[in-house]
């Protein structure tokens, strides 16, 4: 399907999915963009790093303050990890299934990281956690604010590999309502500054295949947590 039959049939359905060209970067609002394909070339790379960390650290689901599980499954790097469980969210330096420290951030992930802030206008940036998630067809994640770093002036940046997904961006307040905007394999989010405590989130993924990764969607979320 070309772009503008692809175009037609979304207004049709009357649905807000923006489907802006493949290789154009997209500014959501000031101090957030996303990077097209600015991942793409290192993937594998990344993919083979993922693997590795999962060795030490396994995936895992998470349970919310409430006690539901996590559609989407996790697991960590860096000095930090970031954890829920029945008594809430945090950072620990201690992956609780392990009893041992998060494996470090690999070297591929920390260049990535560094590279894609400073694309969006963040110098300096020096993630010490990243969140590492999982999503299997189906899996989602709710709109929240990323608010257990301890300074917000830092940024995000949140690297897609593999089944495209939805992206939700929605405002400062949980009932701004979202624009939806496609993130697929290589893009790079990045927020920071005004945009820093956004809400965000991601639509139930579709069943789809992609070459490197079958069914799944990987994501990558760099920060500065302490
Ligand atoms: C997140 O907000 O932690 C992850 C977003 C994503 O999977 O793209
Ligand atoms: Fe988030």
């Amino acid at each position: 399907m070309t772009r503008p039959d692809r175009q037609a049939q979304l207004a049709l359905f009357d649905t807000a999915l923006e489907m802006p060209g493949h290789c154009e970067n997209v500014e959501l609002e000031p101090g957030a963009v996303v990077l097209r394909a600015f991942a793409r070339e290192e993937a594998r790379a990344l993919l083979a790093a993922i693997e590795g960390v999962a060795e030490v650290s396994p995936w895992r689901h998470m349970s919310t303050a409430r006690g539901w599980r996590m559609s989407v499954a996790m697991t960590n790097c860096g000095e930090a990890g970031w954890i829920s469980d029945r008594t809430g969210y945090r950072y620990d330096a201690i992956d609780p299934q392990t009893n041992r420290p998060w494996p470090a951030l690999p070297g591929v992930f920390a260049a990535l990281a560094v590279r894609a802030a400073d694309a969006a206008g963040f110098a300096h940036f020096a993630p010490d956690a990243c969140l590492i998630n999982r999503y299997a067809p189906g899996a989602r994640l709710s709109l929240h604010q990323d608010r257990n770093e301890r300074d917000f002036g830092e940024p995000i940046v949140s690297v897609s590999i593999g089944v495209p997904a939805t992206f939700l961006w929605g405002g400062c307040t949980r009932t701004a309502r979202p624009r939806r905007v496609l993130l697929e394999h290589g893009d790079v989010v990045v927020w920071g500054g005004a945009a820093r405590m956004n809400f965000h989130g991601i639509d139930p993924l579709q069943a789809d295949a992609h070459a490197l990764t079958g069914n799944v969607r990987f994501n990558l979320t760099f920060r500065r947590a302490r």
